[in-house]
């Protein structure tokens, strides 16, 4: 079955076309972080327009990356949410109408487990059960995933997602947005020790996260400290990243140790931090639990995960109907 995976919750919009829901033909981002960067954020009326600019030419480019005419393609998955209401609508709207008018089924996705469904679209996707993780700009989130249609929620950010307290540390630092992939490179050249920022584990049976204590650590360290040399700011880049990849992994580990599951998969934005991927992979062995993550061009939004998530679903009979509507927050 070939599906036409569409993308369109924040300030990415994406079509993929992906085969049997592992095999991608082909996978297209265009990004608006240009426009919203002088923003400092993204300003939800902006990221509308800009969807329906370029939701017809991404589409066009997927299908022409895919070798694969529009009559070929057997059914239409979109993001149905969370997300931006405005921008979810432009993708959802786009494939109901796609579906009308080639007369094939259609279902909306939920953004959050087609991140986990980037675990899918590797080599050595995870058998179920396993601990999934999705850790991103607007999420951290650590599910027991059993089967198909069973997500259990173990625990969530009580604050900032991890994502957002790179992006957020970064800004103090002067370091641009998105804060994550400048941070890791930064963090290379130091020992990540040289400054002990606070893990905030709360209490001990909890699989919730709080990053907002270490992001106002951070602030604190810089209000008290001269941060004008590079080597400074390379020094709290590293030891904030070490805060917070100490606490993801104590907390995936002992999420899979509670469910004796031998298996972790980490999805979204952040999990393309490579010192985090190895962090995790090395503590995890030594509990013989197994790690899996996407290709990094995976982690981040994409439709190719839309359309992985959309093909189980639409295998499963669960298909939208022109009725139903995008939703802005989660439901799993
Ligand atoms: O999944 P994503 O593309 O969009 C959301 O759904 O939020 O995630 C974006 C987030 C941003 O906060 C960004 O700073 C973070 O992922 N990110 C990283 C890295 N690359 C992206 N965080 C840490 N290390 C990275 N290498
Ligand atoms: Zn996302």
């Amino acid at each position: 079955m070939i599906v036409l995976g569409i993308e369109s919750s924040c300030d990415e919009t994406a079509a993929a076309v992906v085969k049997d829901g592992t095999h991608i033909l082909s996978s297209v981002i265009a990004s608006q972080i240009d426009v919203h960067h002088k923003y400092g954020g993204v300003v939800p009326e902006l990221a509308s327009r800009m969807h329906l600019e370029a939701i017809t030419p991404v589409v066009d480019q997927a299908l022409e990356q895919a070798l694969i005419k529009k009559e070929e393609i057997d059914a239409v998955a979109a993001t149905r949410g969370p997300g931006l209401i405005g921008a979810l609508l432009v993708g959802f709207s786009f494939a109901k109408a796609f579906s009308f008018a080639r007369n094939i089924p259609f279902t909306g996705v939920n953004h959050l487990e087609a991140h986990i469904y980037s675990l899918f679209l590797t080599d050595t996707p995870p058998e179920f059960p396993f601990i999934a993780l999705v850790v991103s700009g607007g999420h951290t989130n650590i599910y027991y995933v059993t089967s198909h249609d069973h997500f259990e929620l173990m625990g969530q950010t009580r604050d900032d997602a991890a994502g957002e307290a790179f992006d957020k540390v970064a800004k103090m630092l002067g370091l641009g947005y998105p804060g994550g992939p400048v941070i890791e490179q930064m963090a290379k050249s130091k020992n990540p020790d040289n400054i002990v920022f606070p893990r905030t584990l709360l209490d001990k049976d909890s699989f919730d996260f709080s990053f907002s204590g270490i992001k106002s650590a951070v602030a604190r360290y810089i209000h008290d400290h001269d941060i004008s040399t590079l080597e400074e700011k390379a020094r709290i880049a590293a030891s904030f990243q070490e805060a917070v990849i100490d606490v993801l992994c104590q907390k995936l580990i002992r999420a899979a140790k509670f469910k004796n599951c031998t298996r972790i998969g980490i999805s979204g934005g952040v999990s393309a931090n490579q010192t985090f991927v190895d962090r995790l992979r090395q503590t995890a062995a030594t509990d013989r639990i197994c790690v899996f993550a996407p290709a990094p061009s995976l982690c981040g939004d994409n439709a190719a995960m839309i359309a992985a998530r959309g093909f189980t679903m639409i295998q499963q009979g669960d298909i939208c109907n022109f009725d139903h509507d995008v939703f802005s927050r989660n439901r799993i």
